[in-house]
């Protein structure tokens, strides 16, 4: 989704700190980008469609101390050099990240004191309305507070006004924005990728701030705030390359082990210290699961563990219905939110809404500086370290792992397991990891990919549990390949779906619950015999000369708890593999994006 980067420093760098940290934005997806800088006390603009190889080949290396420069996903209006940010109006040229939802009042407004319009854009009408307070009042700190009054929605502002030379502005409402430097160079950014290249020194800026940087000068003005508070960025956290991989996604897949150790490991040693000092579970009488994509998705298989081994009832929420409708909670509520970003809209809108209500929350998070991480009651950290690919692989995982803890922690709570099992799941822990390697090592899923790449739909069945896996295996097929899927609790198909069955459709289905496996392998039968070129994936030994499938991939077992995050690992290569014989942009798959801070 949308990136700012914006510098006040160096000459002879500003262009390329500009075009650096746009480079370090595109995992997060965008359709054009631009850049303004100024330059004789002017503000010289330059913007292109599509990948950002475009807007250098266009940008002339210019000497300029202050510059600013956006990725654009387009929200209002279609991908194109007009509608690309940055936009100018009058004195004001800007770059910005969120929706003004008011934005169609404001432009008539505007539009009866003169103001024309080029651009179909929201971001436009902003800047006409900075704009419009700056000519009133010539004083800019003014002009922002006003146009704070008047903006509705969300906003992440960079500004540069070419009446005030060397000065930048920013203003923050709902979209991250955050605020570095060095002895003698200031920077913006909307993720601290774009800067941390030149500096871990940081400052998160909070709702409602409105930034004055100068030369070695910073004023702020926040609410109870006017000195930034900074931090020290974990670069751990920033760093990242492709380790000799064709892809960021398969690089991603194959540090799975490693997550899952990184993330469960801590929970495990000294007696299960970490582990008591979650929050206790067995206080509430019901969890609320909320969350967006592959989140969601991991909340659906942590549903079926709580439910299921954890004795409590479980919600599980789309976080941009959730936000909206009316919520049956109480101070025996627990409200999880699941995200990788930690930024996204409609779950962190989600998140502000339950701790309005003082309901407690809990975030799973990975980005742990995140605006999520940061507002939830509780936070349990997943350790998947950056995660570049747009489609979602080792952070799911690391939920789900998450998820299995919070299930055992209720467990212990509740005196529902035993010593014994106690122990013997805690060996399973201890060799998850090693059996992810070993499967990602012997796992061939070549074969199936080509079998199966030129299809145009694609189905994979389950039930329960391994139901809840589907849903992700599915869309992370249609994510990156753009084959049209469904996943399917396996006895529904037959109430209307299986009239897409014809001969040789794609039908994976995941059998892994044994209770009741039999009942999903009828359900595969009734595929069969409708001409479905059936794959079956299972960790039980198939009977060799059976009818029902034409091909199976063998998954090892493990404990039922941690069964789920064994079992999506065939489906993310495979996703994988189709994707590449697809000629797909695997890590950049079309109109998404990686952050999504819109709603
Ligand atoms: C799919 C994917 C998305 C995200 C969703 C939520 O591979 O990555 O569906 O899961 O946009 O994002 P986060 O987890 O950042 O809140």
């Amino acid at each position: 989704m949308c990136g700012i980067v914006g510098y006040l420093g160096k000459k002879e760098k500003t262009i390329s700190v500009l075009i650096e940290g746009l480079k370090a934005l595109e995992y997060r997806g965008y359709d054009s980008a631009g850049i303004a800088y100024q330059k004789e006390n002017k503000i010289k603009i330059t913007k292109s469609v599509g990948r950002l190889q475009n807007l250098e080949q266009k940008i002339k290396i210019e000497n300029t101390v202050l510059g600013i420069g956006h990725t654009r996903w387009a929200t209002h209006g279609k991908p194109s050099t007009t509608n690309s940010h940055p936009h100018q109006v009058g004195s004001i040229t800007l770059v910005h990240n969120g929706i003004i939802e008011n934005y169609i009042e404001l432009k008539q407004f505007l539009e009866k004191h003169n103001y024309q319009f080029q651009t179909e854009t929201d971001t436009e009408v902003a800047t006409a309305l900075i704009d419009y307070c700056y000519q009133e009042t010539k004083n800019m700190i003014s002009a922002l507070k006003r146009a704070q009054k008047e903006l509705k929605g969300s906003y992440a502002f960079a500004i540069l006004n070419n009446e005030e030379p060397n000065i930048l502005y920013a203003m923050k409402k709902e979209s991250p924005l955050i605020l570095g430097k060095t002895k003698e160079e200031l920077f913006l950014a909307s993720d601290p990728m774009a800067i941390c290249a030149y500096t871990n020194n940081i400052c998160y800026l909070k709702e409602g701030s409105i930034l004055k940087l100068e030369p070695k000068k910073i004023t702020l003005i926040e609410e109870n705030e006017t000195i930034p508070i900074w931090v020290t960025l974990d670069m751990e956290q920033t760093k990242c390359s492709k380790n000799g991989y064709d892809h960021y996604m398969l690089k991603e897949i194959y540090e799975q082990p490693d997550v899952i150790y990184n993330t469960v490991m801590p929970y495990l040693e000294n007696n299960l210290e970490n582990l008591h000092k979650m929050p206790n579970f067995n206080q509430y009488e019901k969890i609320q699961i909320v969350a967006c994509g592959s989140a969601y998705h991991t909340g659906l298989v942590g549903k079926w563990m709580l439910e299921g081994v954890g004795n409590i009832p479980v919600e599980v929420e789309i976080a941009s219905e959730y936000r909206y409708k009316k919520v049956f909670y109480d101070k025996k509520t627990l409200v999880i939110v699941v995200s990788q970003s930690g930024e996204t809209a409609d779950t962190l809108a989600s998140l502000r809404k339950a701790n309005k209500d003082n309901i407690d929350t809990l975030a799973i998070v990975n980005v742990i500086t995140s605006t999520i991480a940061r507002e939830a009651k509780y936070v349990l950290p997943v350790k998947a370290g950056i995660e570049i690919a747009v489609a979602t692989t080792k952070a799911y995982l690391a939920q789900l792992a998450l998820f299995s803890l919070i299930t055992l922690k209720l467990m212990i709570e509740k005196k529902l397991i035993e010593n014994e099992e106690l122990e013997e799941l805690l060996a399973h822990y201890q060799k998850l990891p090693i059996k992810i390697k070993k499967l990602l090592k012997e796992l061939n899923v070549k074969e199936l990919a080509s079998k199966t790449y030129k299809n145009e739909d694609i189905f994979f069945l389950g039930r329960g549990i391994d139901y809840a896996i589907c849903t992700e295996a599915s869309l992370k097929l249609k994510e990156i390949s753009y084959i049209h899927s469904e996943a399917y609790a396996a006895g529904e198909l037959k109430h209307g779906t299986i009239s897409l069955i014809s001969k040789k459709t794609p039908v994976f289905s995941l059998v892994t619950d044994k209770e009741i496996s039999e009942k999903t392998i009828s359900n595969i039968k009734e595929v069969k015999a409708r001409g479905a070129y059936s794959i079956v994936i299972t960790t039980g030994q198939l009977d060799e000369k059976s009818d029902y499938y034409d091909d199976k991939i063998v998954i090892p077992n493990t404990h039922f708890l941690l069964q789920p995050i064994l079992n999506i690992i065939p489906f993310q290569l495979l996703a994988y593999e189709i994707a590449k014989l697809r000629n797909c942009d695997i890590d950049k798959p079309k109109n998404l994006a990686k952050s999504v801070t819109v709603e």
